[in-house]
């Protein structure tokens, strides 16, 4: 059934291809986004835009009445969250409050969260299943699983029916919605920077990790995919209760692997330099996403490493070609 929905971070990168989606289900989509790293063009024809903090529009908006919130505005640099905590304790955490206490005060029942891999920190077990140990390594994770924290206690004691989505690494693009951060610091989209030529070389980040060519493995994640279990969590958001779910396809590839992969797609050569290990980063992270398999429903279907890397270069290069 169709429902009215705030997208918070809708401009953004993960935010837009949702929101474009949700609009092409029929929901009716208000994006309020402050376009501190989000594009206003990245806005989906068909939704409403408002502009500004998502804590203080929602104080406000969600008076119209609304079925529920998807809340993707985020400061999301792990090194970034190192330097200026205060940016994300505030931006992250500090707004959540601010927007889980207007859905309290006007009754707006559900909310879909971002959450994210980086709230388990150097696992013990991989894959990682949702019963992992939360230790947090960089102040990014930390804020997202205090957030995470709020929203258990708003659903157990206001009612509130919660889902939250723990991405692993999302990669690929959905049309005219993609990745481009001005400042870009994820490895698909810099690899992709070179091939179009825009970025000299890729420098790669420690090739001494335990691991099978001792570069980090991580496990890749389709927005669109990603996209899609959102629109399965609305419809799974139960009152009363917050449930959590990882989002990945459970096979890592290194960074050499997804250099590699890049090869193939663009015909690039893709120079390459090694460099120090990035501080915070884990030697491997994969998902165990079973429970959002078997609770959500949720097939991901574009788990193939190369179609990310298609797509997201189709969008980099219809990009380069405006
Ligand atoms: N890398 C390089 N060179 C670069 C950029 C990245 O070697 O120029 C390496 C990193 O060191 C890491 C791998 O590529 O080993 C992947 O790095 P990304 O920055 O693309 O992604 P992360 O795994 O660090 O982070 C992503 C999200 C975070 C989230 C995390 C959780 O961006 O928001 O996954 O797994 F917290």
């Amino acid at each position: 059934e169709d429902m009215k929905l705030l997208v918070t971070g809708g401009a953004g990168y993960i935010g837009s291809v949702c929101a474009q989606r949700l609009v092409e289900s029929g929901h009716e989509v208000v994006v309020v986004d402050d376009l501190s790293t989000g594009h206003r063009d990245a806005v989906p024809a068909g939704s409403r835009f408002v502009q500004g903090d998502a804590a203080e529009v929602a104080h406000d908006l969600l008076a119209e009445g609304f079925d529920g919130v998807l809340h993707f505005a985020a400061k999301s640099l792990v090194g970034e969250s190192m330097q200026d905590p205060a940016k994300y304790w505030e931006g992250n955490v500090v707004t959540s409050l601010g927007l889980l206490a207007a859905m309290r005060k006007h009754g707006t029942p559900r909310l879909v969260f971002s959450s994210t891999a980086a709230t388990y920190g150097e696992p013990e077990q991989v894959p990682i299943p949702e019963t992992a140990p939360t230790r947090p390594t960089n102040t990014y994770g930390a804020t997202k699983l205090a957030i995470d924290h709020a929203i258990t206690s708003y659903a157990t004691a206001h009612g509130l029916g919660a889902v939250s989505l723990r991405y692993f690494n999302v990669a690929g693009a959905y049309g005219a919605y993609g990745e481009r951060h001005t400042t870009e610091t994820h490895l698909i989209p810099i690899v992709l920077q070179v091939a179009a030529g825009t970025r000299d070389q890729l420098q790669l980040f420690g090739d001494d990790y335990p691991t099978e060519d001792g570069t980090c493995v991580r496990d890749y994640i389709h927005v669109l995919d990603l996209a899609e279990a959102h629109l399965l969590a609305l419809e799974h958001a139960a009152p009363g209760t917050h449930r959590i779910y990882n989002l990945g396809n459970g096979t890592g590839f290194s960074n050499r692997q997804v250099v590699e992969t890049c090869r193939e797609v663009t015909g690039h050569p893709i120079p390459t330099v090694m460099a120090a290990r990035r501080p915070g980063d884990p030697a491997v992270l994969v998902a165990a996403s079973d429970a959002a398999r078997d609770q959500l429903g949720w097939k991901p279907e574009r788990a193939d490493l190369a179609t990310m890397v298609r797509d997201a270069w189709q969008f980099t290069q219809a990009r380069h070609a405006q």
